[in-house]
Protein backbone atom coordinates (compact mmCIF):
# COMPACT_ATOMS: atom_id res chain seq x y z
CA UNK A 1 0.00 0.00 0.00
CA UNK A 2 3.02 2.28 1.20
CA UNK A 3 4.09 1.96 -2.79
CA UNK A 4 1.05 2.77 -4.79
CA UNK A 5 1.69 6.43 -4.66
CA UNK A 6 5.32 5.73 -6.47
CA UNK A 7 3.55 2.98 -8.78
CA UNK A 8 1.35 5.07 -10.17
CA UNK A 9 3.63 7.96 -10.21
CA UNK A 10 1.53 10.15 -7.87
CA UNK A 11 3.47 12.92 -6.56
CA UNK A 12 3.46 11.83 -2.83
CA UNK A 13 3.59 14.98 0.28
CA UNK A 14 4.08 15.03 3.42
CA UNK A 15 2.68 18.21 5.18
CA UNK A 16 3.67 18.48 8.78
CA UNK A 17 1.59 21.38 10.25
CA UNK A 18 0.53 22.13 13.99
CA UNK A 19 -1.96 24.09 12.95
CA UNK A 20 -4.91 23.21 11.36
CA UNK A 21 -6.28 25.69 9.10
CA UNK A 22 -2.80 26.16 7.97
CA UNK A 23 -2.74 22.51 7.00
CA UNK A 24 -5.91 22.03 5.11
CA UNK A 25 -4.64 25.68 3.40
CA UNK A 26 -1.66 23.96 2.06
CA UNK A 27 -3.49 20.99 1.02
CA UNK A 28 -6.17 22.95 -0.87
CA UNK A 29 -3.28 24.78 -2.69
CA UNK A 30 -1.39 21.63 -3.47
CA UNK A 31 -4.41 20.14 -5.17
CA UNK A 32 -5.09 22.79 -7.03
CA UNK A 33 -1.24 23.00 -8.45
CA UNK A 34 -1.37 19.35 -8.61
CA UNK A 35 -4.79 17.84 -9.82
CA UNK A 36 -5.60 14.35 -9.10
CA UNK A 37 -1.50 13.58 -8.76
CA UNK A 38 -0.60 14.12 -5.00
CA UNK A 39 -1.26 12.07 -2.51
CA UNK A 40 -0.85 13.86 0.52
CA UNK A 41 0.10 12.59 4.22
CA UNK A 42 -0.83 14.82 6.79
CA UNK A 43 0.18 15.25 10.64
CA UNK A 44 -0.50 17.56 13.22
CA UNK A 45 3.05 17.50 14.76
CA UNK A 46 6.94 16.11 14.14
CA UNK A 47 6.91 13.15 16.78
CA UNK A 48 3.65 12.08 15.12
CA UNK A 49 5.43 12.25 11.61
CA UNK A 50 8.22 10.50 12.46
CA UNK A 51 6.84 7.22 13.77
CA UNK A 52 4.52 6.67 11.05
CA UNK A 53 7.58 7.54 8.37
CA UNK A 54 10.53 5.46 10.54
CA UNK A 55 10.94 1.95 8.99
CA UNK A 56 8.70 2.67 5.76
CA UNK A 57 10.42 3.61 2.62
CA UNK A 58 10.27 6.75 1.74
CA UNK A 59 8.17 7.61 -1.77
CA UNK A 60 7.90 11.55 -0.50
CA UNK A 61 9.09 14.01 -2.97
CA UNK A 62 7.82 16.97 -1.33
CA UNK A 63 7.82 17.84 2.72
CA UNK A 64 6.13 20.76 4.02
CA UNK A 65 7.14 21.32 7.65
CA UNK A 66 6.67 23.41 10.44
CA UNK A 67 9.09 24.58 12.78
CA UNK A 68 8.02 23.25 16.36
CA UNK A 69 9.95 24.99 19.88
CA UNK A 70 12.80 26.29 19.83
CA UNK A 71 15.32 23.44 18.79
CA UNK A 72 16.00 21.24 15.69
CA UNK A 73 16.38 18.07 17.43
CA UNK A 74 12.91 16.41 15.93
CA UNK A 75 13.48 18.38 13.07
CA UNK A 76 16.53 17.11 12.14
CA UNK A 77 15.56 13.54 12.81
CA UNK A 78 12.73 14.26 10.15
CA UNK A 79 15.04 15.46 7.52
CA UNK A 80 17.23 12.44 7.88
CA UNK A 81 14.17 10.07 7.21
CA UNK A 82 13.75 12.11 4.22
CA UNK A 83 16.91 12.21 1.84
CA UNK A 84 16.55 13.38 -1.34
CA UNK A 85 13.12 15.13 -1.25
CA UNK A 86 12.18 18.40 -1.89
CA UNK A 87 11.74 20.10 1.75
CA UNK A 88 10.06 23.47 3.18
CA UNK A 89 10.46 24.17 6.58
CA UNK A 90 8.07 26.76 8.35
CA UNK A 91 9.79 29.08 10.37
CA UNK A 92 10.56 32.65 11.22
CA UNK A 93 14.13 31.76 12.79
CA UNK A 94 15.74 31.41 9.59
CA UNK A 95 19.05 30.87 11.91
CA UNK A 96 18.10 27.81 13.31
CA UNK A 97 17.73 26.17 10.07
CA UNK A 98 21.35 27.28 8.66
CA UNK A 99 22.66 24.43 10.51
CA UNK A 100 20.73 21.83 9.13
CA UNK A 101 22.36 23.06 5.02
CA UNK A 102 25.02 20.26 3.85
CA UNK A 103 27.16 20.36 0.77
CA UNK A 104 24.12 18.71 -1.53
CA UNK A 105 20.92 20.14 0.68
CA UNK A 106 19.55 22.80 2.00
CA UNK A 107 15.96 23.34 2.91
CA UNK A 108 13.87 25.79 1.96
CA UNK A 109 12.58 28.20 4.45
CA UNK A 110 9.20 29.64 4.00
CA UNK A 111 7.84 32.59 6.34
CA UNK A 112 4.77 31.31 8.38
CA UNK A 113 2.56 34.26 7.25
CA UNK A 114 2.40 33.90 3.51
CA UNK A 115 3.22 30.42 3.60
CA UNK A 116 1.16 29.90 -0.19
CA UNK A 117 3.89 32.21 -1.61
CA UNK A 118 7.01 30.22 -0.13
CA UNK A 119 5.53 26.90 -1.85
CA UNK A 120 4.57 28.76 -5.37
CA UNK A 121 8.47 29.50 -5.01
CA UNK A 122 9.52 25.57 -4.01
CA UNK A 123 7.21 24.23 -6.43
CA UNK A 124 8.52 26.73 -9.29
CA UNK A 125 11.79 26.72 -8.68
CA UNK A 126 11.76 22.72 -7.91
CA UNK A 127 10.05 22.08 -11.35
CA UNK A 128 13.02 24.09 -13.25
CA UNK A 129 15.07 21.83 -11.61
CA UNK A 130 13.46 18.74 -12.62
CA UNK A 131 12.57 17.54 -9.22
CA UNK A 132 9.14 18.08 -8.75
CA UNK A 133 6.26 18.08 -11.91
CA UNK A 134 5.58 21.48 -12.84
CA UNK A 135 2.56 22.41 -10.76
CA UNK A 136 -0.70 23.85 -12.99
CA UNK A 137 -0.75 27.53 -12.33
CA UNK A 138 -4.19 28.36 -13.32
CA UNK A 139 -4.78 32.16 -14.06
CA UNK A 140 -7.86 32.52 -11.30
CA UNK A 141 -5.10 32.10 -8.93
CA UNK A 142 -4.69 35.61 -9.22
CA UNK A 143 -8.07 36.73 -8.46
CA UNK A 144 -9.48 36.41 -5.29
CA UNK A 145 -13.81 36.53 -5.02
CA UNK A 146 -15.30 39.27 -2.58
CA UNK A 147 -18.72 39.86 -2.36
CA UNK A 148 -21.76 42.31 -2.42
CA UNK A 149 -21.25 42.87 1.18
CA UNK A 150 -17.53 43.74 1.27
CA UNK A 151 -17.47 45.63 -1.88
CA UNK A 152 -19.59 48.60 0.07
CA UNK A 153 -16.87 48.99 2.36
CA UNK A 154 -14.29 49.94 0.16
CA UNK A 155 -15.52 52.72 -1.60
CA UNK A 156 -13.14 54.63 -3.61
CA UNK A 157 -11.79 51.95 -5.28
CA UNK A 158 -8.22 50.99 -4.50
CA UNK A 159 -7.93 48.36 -7.06
CA UNK A 160 -9.61 47.49 -10.50
CA UNK A 161 -12.50 45.10 -9.46
CA UNK A 162 -13.68 42.35 -12.14
CA UNK A 163 -16.75 40.59 -13.04
CA UNK A 164 -15.97 36.50 -13.68
CA UNK A 165 -17.99 35.99 -16.73
CA UNK A 166 -17.11 32.56 -17.48
CA UNK A 167 -13.96 29.89 -16.25
CA UNK A 168 -10.43 31.77 -16.07
CA UNK A 169 -12.23 34.84 -17.75
CA UNK A 170 -12.89 38.17 -16.10
CA UNK A 171 -13.60 41.66 -17.46
CA UNK A 172 -12.81 44.67 -15.55
CA UNK A 173 -16.45 46.09 -14.31
CA UNK A 174 -15.17 49.33 -11.38
CA UNK A 175 -11.51 51.05 -12.44
CA UNK A 176 -9.36 52.28 -9.43
CA UNK A 177 -10.39 55.27 -8.23
CA UNK A 178 -13.92 54.68 -8.81
CA UNK A 179 -16.93 55.91 -5.84
CA UNK A 180 -19.10 53.34 -5.76
CA UNK A 181 -23.06 54.39 -4.63
CA UNK A 182 -25.46 51.90 -4.12
CA UNK A 183 -27.44 52.75 -7.43
CA UNK A 184 -23.88 51.09 -9.22
CA UNK A 185 -24.71 47.89 -8.02
CA UNK A 186 -28.14 47.18 -8.57
CA UNK A 187 -27.72 46.07 -12.15
CA UNK A 188 -25.45 43.75 -10.87
CA UNK A 189 -27.91 42.67 -8.16
CA UNK A 190 -30.91 42.54 -10.08
CA UNK A 191 -28.68 39.96 -12.30
CA UNK A 192 -28.17 37.47 -9.75
CA UNK A 193 -24.87 38.32 -9.37
CA UNK A 194 -23.11 37.61 -5.42
CA UNK A 195 -19.87 38.28 -5.97
CA UNK A 196 -16.67 40.29 -7.92
CA UNK A 197 -13.40 39.73 -8.31
CA UNK A 198 -10.26 41.36 -7.41
CA UNK A 199 -6.13 40.89 -8.39
CA UNK A 200 -4.79 38.43 -4.58
CA UNK A 201 -1.76 41.32 -5.62
CA UNK A 202 -3.85 44.10 -4.87
CA UNK A 203 -5.85 43.33 -2.00
CA UNK A 204 -3.41 44.61 0.40
CA UNK A 205 -4.03 47.88 -0.74
CA UNK A 206 -7.76 47.86 -0.24
CA UNK A 207 -7.14 46.42 3.64
CA UNK A 208 -5.17 48.98 3.90
CA UNK A 209 -7.38 51.49 3.44
CA UNK A 210 -10.07 49.74 5.81
CA UNK A 211 -7.55 49.94 8.76
CA UNK A 212 -7.00 53.49 8.22
CA UNK A 213 -10.68 54.20 7.92
CA UNK A 214 -11.43 51.94 11.20
CA UNK A 215 -8.88 54.25 12.69
CA UNK A 216 -10.02 57.27 11.94
CA UNK A 217 -13.45 56.60 13.07
CA UNK A 218 -12.31 55.01 16.92
CA UNK A 219 -10.63 58.58 17.23
CA UNK A 220 -13.61 60.53 15.66
CA UNK A 221 -15.78 62.04 18.65
CA UNK A 222 -19.01 61.54 16.87
CA UNK A 223 -20.02 57.77 15.70
CA UNK A 224 -23.14 56.51 15.53
CA UNK A 225 -24.13 52.59 16.45
CA UNK A 226 -25.49 52.70 13.18
CA UNK A 227 -22.33 53.95 11.27
CA UNK A 228 -20.63 51.59 13.98
CA UNK A 229 -22.79 48.57 12.33
CA UNK A 230 -22.37 49.65 9.13
CA UNK A 231 -18.38 49.47 9.32
CA UNK A 232 -18.55 46.49 11.34
CA UNK A 233 -21.04 44.26 8.83
CA UNK A 234 -18.30 45.71 5.70
CA UNK A 235 -15.25 45.21 7.46
CA UNK A 236 -16.02 41.73 8.65
CA UNK A 237 -17.51 40.82 5.22
CA UNK A 238 -14.27 41.97 3.42
CA UNK A 239 -12.48 39.82 5.79
CA UNK A 240 -14.39 36.53 5.85
CA UNK A 241 -13.49 36.97 2.15
CA UNK A 242 -10.22 37.05 2.33
CA UNK A 243 -9.08 35.00 5.00
CA UNK A 244 -11.08 32.26 3.49
CA UNK A 245 -8.89 32.56 0.46
CA UNK A 246 -5.65 33.65 1.51
CA UNK A 247 -5.42 33.08 5.19
CA UNK A 248 -5.46 35.45 8.08
CA UNK A 249 -2.47 37.75 7.15
CA UNK A 250 -0.90 39.89 9.10
CA UNK A 251 -3.17 42.89 7.74
CA UNK A 252 -5.87 41.20 8.15
CA UNK A 253 -5.59 39.95 11.84
CA UNK A 254 -4.81 44.27 12.12
CA UNK A 255 -7.79 45.25 10.36
CA UNK A 256 -9.95 42.39 12.74
CA UNK A 257 -8.50 44.02 15.98
CA UNK A 258 -9.50 48.13 14.87
CA UNK A 259 -12.78 46.97 13.79
CA UNK A 260 -13.39 45.42 17.18
CA UNK A 261 -11.55 48.83 19.12
CA UNK A 262 -13.92 51.04 16.28
CA UNK A 263 -16.75 49.13 17.70
CA UNK A 264 -15.91 49.01 21.46
CA UNK A 265 -15.07 52.66 21.63
CA UNK A 266 -18.48 53.17 20.22
CA UNK A 267 -20.47 51.00 22.22
CA UNK A 268 -19.18 53.47 25.14
CA UNK A 269 -17.47 51.64 28.92
CA UNK A 270 -20.70 51.07 30.27
CA UNK A 271 -23.14 50.00 27.82
CA UNK A 272 -26.99 49.20 28.66
CA UNK A 273 -28.44 45.62 27.68
CA UNK A 274 -31.75 47.37 27.32
CA UNK A 275 -30.45 49.90 24.60
CA UNK A 276 -28.04 47.60 22.83
CA UNK A 277 -31.25 44.95 22.47
CA UNK A 278 -33.22 48.03 21.34
CA UNK A 279 -30.46 48.79 18.84
CA UNK A 280 -30.89 45.30 17.61
CA UNK A 281 -33.76 45.95 16.08
CA UNK A 282 -32.73 48.08 13.64
CA UNK A 283 -30.47 45.04 11.96
CA UNK A 284 -27.98 45.97 9.13
CA UNK A 285 -26.42 43.80 6.94
CA UNK A 286 -26.20 40.06 6.62
CA UNK A 287 -26.78 37.18 9.22
CA UNK A 288 -23.62 36.14 10.12
CA UNK A 289 -21.61 39.99 10.24
CA UNK A 290 -24.59 41.07 11.63
CA UNK A 291 -25.14 38.75 14.57
CA UNK A 292 -20.93 38.62 15.23
CA UNK A 293 -21.69 42.71 15.91
CA UNK A 294 -24.92 41.85 18.28
CA UNK A 295 -23.23 38.88 19.85
CA UNK A 296 -20.52 41.08 20.42
CA UNK A 297 -22.26 44.15 21.80
CA UNK A 298 -24.60 41.93 24.06
CA UNK A 299 -21.92 40.06 25.58
CA UNK A 300 -20.47 43.37 26.55
CA UNK A 301 -23.66 44.59 28.27
CA UNK A 302 -24.33 41.49 29.89
CA UNK A 303 -20.47 41.72 31.17
CA UNK A 304 -21.18 45.19 32.37
CA UNK A 305 -24.38 44.06 33.96
CA UNK A 306 -22.77 41.51 36.03
CA UNK A 307 -19.74 43.80 37.14
CA UNK A 308 -17.17 42.59 34.75
CA UNK A 309 -16.41 45.80 33.33
CA UNK A 310 -12.91 45.91 32.51
CA UNK A 311 -11.93 47.22 28.98
CA UNK A 312 -9.90 44.11 28.71
CA UNK A 313 -12.90 41.70 29.06
CA UNK A 314 -14.58 43.46 26.39
CA UNK A 315 -11.88 43.60 24.01
CA UNK A 316 -12.00 39.72 24.76
CA UNK A 317 -15.53 39.00 24.01
CA UNK A 318 -16.35 41.67 21.00
CA UNK A 319 -12.93 40.20 19.50
CA UNK A 320 -14.42 36.64 20.17
CA UNK A 321 -17.47 37.47 18.53
CA UNK A 322 -15.40 39.15 15.54
CA UNK A 323 -13.59 35.90 14.77
CA UNK A 324 -16.45 32.86 16.23
CA UNK A 325 -18.35 32.39 12.39
CA UNK A 326 -15.75 33.85 10.43
CA UNK A 327 -14.40 30.58 8.63
CA UNK A 328 -18.19 30.00 7.82
CA UNK A 329 -19.51 30.64 3.80
CA UNK A 330 -22.95 29.75 4.52
CA UNK A 331 -25.48 31.65 7.00
CA UNK A 332 -27.73 28.70 6.95
CA UNK A 333 -24.30 26.75 8.63
CA UNK A 334 -23.78 30.33 10.97
CA UNK A 335 -27.92 29.64 12.26
CA UNK A 336 -27.45 26.04 13.08
CA UNK A 337 -27.59 25.33 16.97
CA UNK A 338 -27.16 21.74 16.89
CA UNK A 339 -26.20 18.91 14.73
CA UNK A 340 -28.84 16.96 14.42
CA UNK A 341 -30.78 19.92 12.98
CA UNK A 342 -27.97 19.55 10.57
CA UNK A 343 -28.82 16.19 9.87
CA UNK A 344 -32.10 16.80 9.83
CA UNK A 345 -31.95 19.84 7.23
CA UNK A 346 -30.58 17.41 4.73
CA UNK A 347 -26.96 18.43 4.76
CA UNK A 348 -24.34 16.94 3.35
CA UNK A 349 -21.75 14.87 5.45
CA UNK A 350 -18.35 17.11 4.51
CA UNK A 351 -21.10 20.69 5.18
CA UNK A 352 -22.18 18.74 8.65
CA UNK A 353 -18.30 18.54 9.39
CA UNK A 354 -17.47 22.13 8.56
CA UNK A 355 -20.05 23.52 10.90
CA UNK A 356 -18.93 20.94 13.93
CA UNK A 357 -14.89 21.96 13.24
CA UNK A 358 -15.98 26.10 12.98
CA UNK A 359 -15.46 26.50 16.32
CA UNK A 360 -11.84 24.71 16.35
CA UNK A 361 -11.20 26.55 12.68
CA UNK A 362 -11.92 30.01 14.10
CA UNK A 363 -10.13 29.56 17.34
CA UNK A 364 -7.04 28.65 15.39
CA UNK A 365 -7.18 31.90 13.99
CA UNK A 366 -7.17 34.08 16.79
CA UNK A 367 -4.55 31.85 17.90
CA UNK A 368 -2.45 32.97 15.29
CA UNK A 369 -3.08 36.75 16.72
CA UNK A 370 -0.11 38.22 17.93
CA UNK A 371 -0.69 39.49 21.84
CA UNK A 372 -4.18 38.76 22.28
CA UNK A 373 -5.03 36.83 25.68
CA UNK A 374 -5.65 32.98 25.21
CA UNK A 375 -9.56 33.21 26.92
CA UNK A 376 -10.32 34.43 23.29
CA UNK A 377 -9.41 30.99 21.72
CA UNK A 378 -11.34 29.67 24.33
CA UNK A 379 -13.99 31.56 23.96
CA UNK A 380 -14.49 30.86 20.34
CA UNK A 381 -13.36 26.95 20.72
CA UNK A 382 -16.50 26.67 23.24
CA UNK A 383 -19.45 29.41 21.58
CA UNK A 384 -21.46 25.75 20.65
CA UNK A 385 -20.85 24.34 23.73
CA UNK A 386 -24.21 24.07 25.68
CA UNK A 387 -24.81 23.72 29.58
CA UNK A 388 -26.90 20.43 29.24
CA UNK A 389 -23.76 19.52 27.73
CA UNK A 390 -24.78 18.29 24.42
CA UNK A 391 -23.24 21.16 22.32
CA UNK A 392 -20.44 20.83 19.82
CA UNK A 393 -17.53 19.72 18.84
CA UNK A 394 -17.42 18.42 22.20
CA UNK A 395 -20.19 18.17 24.00
CA UNK A 396 -18.11 19.02 27.22
CA UNK A 397 -19.79 19.19 30.22
CA UNK A 398 -21.88 22.54 31.13
CA UNK A 399 -19.99 22.72 34.54
CA UNK A 400 -16.67 22.89 32.83
CA UNK A 401 -17.40 25.92 30.20
CA UNK A 402 -15.23 28.86 31.08
CA UNK A 403 -17.09 31.90 32.61
CA UNK A 404 -16.05 33.85 29.55
CA UNK A 405 -17.66 30.98 27.42
CA UNK A 406 -20.78 30.31 29.71
CA UNK A 407 -21.72 34.54 29.33
CA UNK A 408 -20.61 34.38 25.27
CA UNK A 409 -23.06 31.50 24.49
CA UNK A 410 -25.33 33.13 26.55
CA UNK A 411 -25.34 36.34 24.75
CA UNK A 412 -25.77 34.23 21.76
CA UNK A 413 -29.06 33.10 22.89
CA UNK A 414 -30.22 36.14 23.86
CA UNK A 415 -29.13 37.05 20.43
CA UNK A 416 -31.35 34.42 18.88
CA UNK A 417 -34.12 34.93 20.64
CA UNK A 418 -34.33 38.61 19.91
CA UNK A 419 -33.82 37.93 16.45
CA UNK A 420 -36.95 35.63 16.39
CA UNK A 421 -39.23 38.09 18.21
CA UNK A 422 -37.95 41.53 18.63
CA UNK A 423 -40.38 42.38 21.51
CA UNK A 424 -37.97 40.20 23.84
CA UNK A 425 -37.29 41.40 27.05
CA UNK A 426 -33.96 40.19 28.34
CA UNK A 427 -34.78 39.98 32.11
CA UNK A 428 -37.94 37.96 30.93
CA UNK A 429 -36.02 35.44 28.70
CA UNK A 430 -33.60 34.73 31.63
CA UNK A 431 -36.20 34.12 34.23
CA UNK A 432 -37.95 31.49 31.55
CA UNK A 433 -34.97 30.27 30.68
CA UNK A 434 -33.52 29.41 34.21
CA UNK A 435 -33.88 25.95 34.25
CA UNK A 436 -31.35 25.95 31.53
CA UNK A 437 -28.45 27.49 32.89
CA UNK A 438 -28.51 25.97 36.52
CA UNK A 439 -25.08 24.67 36.04
CA UNK A 440 -21.34 25.62 36.58
CA UNK A 441 -20.46 29.26 35.33
CA UNK A 442 -23.92 29.62 33.50
CA UNK A 443 -26.39 29.52 37.29
CA UNK A 444 -23.36 31.98 38.45
CA UNK A 445 -23.83 34.46 35.90
CA UNK A 446 -27.55 33.95 36.06
CA UNK A 447 -27.84 34.90 39.29
CA UNK A 448 -26.07 38.26 38.61
CA UNK A 449 -28.10 39.33 35.68
CA UNK A 450 -31.43 38.58 37.64
CA UNK A 451 -30.10 40.10 41.21
FE1 LIG B 1 -22.61 32.65 15.67
FE1 LIG C 1 -20.84 29.44 15.33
Amino acid sequence: MEDSGTERGLLRVILVFKNHSALERIRGKLESYFPNQCTIDSFYSLSQAIEKIEGSVNHYRLALIEQEGQGVVLLKAILGLLPGVVIGVVTENTELIAPLSTKDFTPEVLDPSDIESGLYRILKKSAALGRLPSPELREQEEFIAIGMESLSGLTPLKSDVYARIRKDHYVCVFKKGSILETGDLKKFIDSNRTEFHVKASEVKDSLTQVSARLDELANASEVSQAQANQEFVSTHSLLRDVVGQLGFTPEAQVIAKSCVNMALKVLGSKPKLSEILEDLKRKEGSYIPAHSFMVGNVACALAYRIGWSSSATFFKLSLAAFLHDISLKSEIYAKLRDISSAHEAGLENEEIKLIKLHPVQASEYSKQFAEIPSDVDIIISQHHERPSGDGFPRAMPGKLISPLSALFIMSQDLVDAVLENPETRFEEFFKDNAAKYEVGQFRKILGLILK
